[in-house]
């Protein structure tokens, strides 16, 4: 069964509620023309019933053809943007699972947690959910080249889908910020990549000056196909648990494109009647780029980048989140949180999600970091049904955890991070008798 709506009931409209502006959807924008507010999709109300769409989402496990074995396209009619699927490049995202992980329960202070591991994605993090989608759409545009400023993930997952896609990968980097694993991903897959000595957020105000002057499509997450793209996480995690609604689900937040679509994403699920209530929203921030967590505490009426920022973990570290409007209509909307960690928090979580046999890079640990936080304030139960959702694969960045179980990882301004749950390797002697010795 298809129940697919015609993707002429898309269209971009203006994400600022003064404004609400509509344009075609095959207009290029990444903010409103006229208010400069953010952009987004939006969709005439859905026909088919929800029960109609869990029997479709469900049928389409059991499919070969590729658009079905995607996690993100499976749930195509939640984003019905594309008048022709031909454009689609999958390389089979999502599909990820939703992990129990006790040790990580007791240690964030609930009786049960899961994980929703983003990490199992094509190129080992959350962002392959969104690109596929925007490849998409920058094949239906006719556009040939296609750019990211990226604290590594964006670009790796960039780099991949414009190359299974026969479309020209430029990825601008801020130099010597981010991990090996990411910067090796990009370079594997054949992007031109420039290594720019700036931060995230002044990299994106140059792309973005950029794009327009060379006409190059912005893959970064204000790119609003992306976001369209990243929903399919919270409807992937429903119906693996059969539309039972979490209480909770908390991710770290950057430049808080992942947030906005996973509230974006829950809204319309709720709108659709596939689901009957909101979870509540979590994000964790790390403590030196948290503009965010300072905005909605201090309650200021201007949002203050953070100039600066700082963590170790490098995914995270955005001082300027250009999303933060979406994202505070969906804190808001979801009577959600947001909360900041320390490095020392995150490395600790870190390694303990390692020990459930999980792992993965240190800006998702943030989000067991924020849950152990956030319970011991009383703010989340310890009955609580939490998933929590780890956005990057733990191989991402081996150099942090070799130095982390060795006790040589510092933290920005050389404090040092102590290694609580460390494990160190030894080097013995090619010697049976000395390690039957050494192992009791
Ligand atoms: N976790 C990981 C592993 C990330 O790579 C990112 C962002 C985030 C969390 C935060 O998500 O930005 O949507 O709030 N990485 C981007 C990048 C910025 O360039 O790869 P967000």
């Amino acid at each position: 069964m298809t129940v697919a709506p015609p993707s002429t009931l898309a269209q971009l409209r203006c994400f600022n509620p003064a404004c609400r502006s509509q344009f075609a959807i095959t207009e290029v924008l990444y903010n409103c023309p006229k208010c400069g507010a953010l952009i987004e999709a939006g969709y005439s109300p859905l026909s088919a019933s929800a029960a109609e769409l869990k029997r479709t989402f469900r049928e389409r496990r059991l499919s070969n053809s590729p658009l079905d074995q995607s996690g993100v396209w499976r749930y195509r009619e939640m984003f019905p943007f594309l008048s022709d699927y031909s454009h689609v490049v999958t390389l089979r995202e999502g599909n990820t699972p939703l992990l129990d992980a006790p040790l990580a329960a007791e240690y964030g202070g609930l009786k049960r947690i899961s994980f929703k591991h983003q990490g199992f994605n094509p190129t080992g993090s959350f962002k392959d959910n969104g690109m596929t989608c925007g490849v998409a759409q920058a094949r239906a545009l006719g556009m040939k080249r296609v750019a990211c400023v990226s604290t590594g993930n964006t670009s790796a997952s960039m780099a991949a889908y414009a190359a299974a896609a026969g479309l020209e990968a430029l990825i601008f980097l801020p130099h010597g910020n981010i991990s090996f694993g990411k910067l090796a991903q990009a370079l594997e897959y054949g992007a031109k990549t420039l290594e720019v000595e700036a931060n995230f957020d002044q990299i994106l105000a140059l792309i973005r000056v950029l794009a327009d002057r060379l006409g190059i499509y912005l893959l970064n997450s204000v790119n609003p196909f992306r976001i369209e793209g990243q929903k399919s996480i919270m409807f992937e995690m429903l119906d693996q648990r059969d539309w039972q609604v979490p209480d909770w689900v908390v991710l770290p937040g950057g430049n808080l494109g992942n947030v906005s679509a996973f509230g974006k994403g829950l809204r319309e699920a709720n709108s659709a009647g596939l689901i009957s209530r909101l979870p509540k929203l979590a994000v964790i921030q790390a403590e030196g780029s948290a503009p965010f967590y300072e905005f909605v505490h201090e309650g200021a009426r201007e949002f203050r980048p953070v100039e600066k920022p700082e963590t170790l973990a490098t995914a995270i570290r955005i001082g300027d989140p250009v999303s933060w409007p979406k994202a505070l209509h969906e804190i808001q909307s979801s009577n959600g949180v947001v909360e900041k960690v320390s490095e020392q928090e995150i490395a600790d979580a870190k390694a303990i999600i390692g020990r459930c046999g999980i792992g993965c890079e240190p800006g998702s640990a943030s989000t067991l970091a924020g849950i152990r936080k956030l319970t011991a304030a009383g703010v989340i139960d310890r009955d609580a049904d939490v998933v929590a959702v780890l956005t990057g694969n733990v191989l991402k960045d081996p150099d942090y955890i070799y130095k982390y179980h060795r006790g040589k990882l510092e933290a920005p301004g050389g404090v040092k991070i102590q290694s609580t749950y460390g494990n160190r390797s030894i080097v013995v002697l090619n010697d049976a008798d000395k390690i039957a010795k050494l192992l009791g």
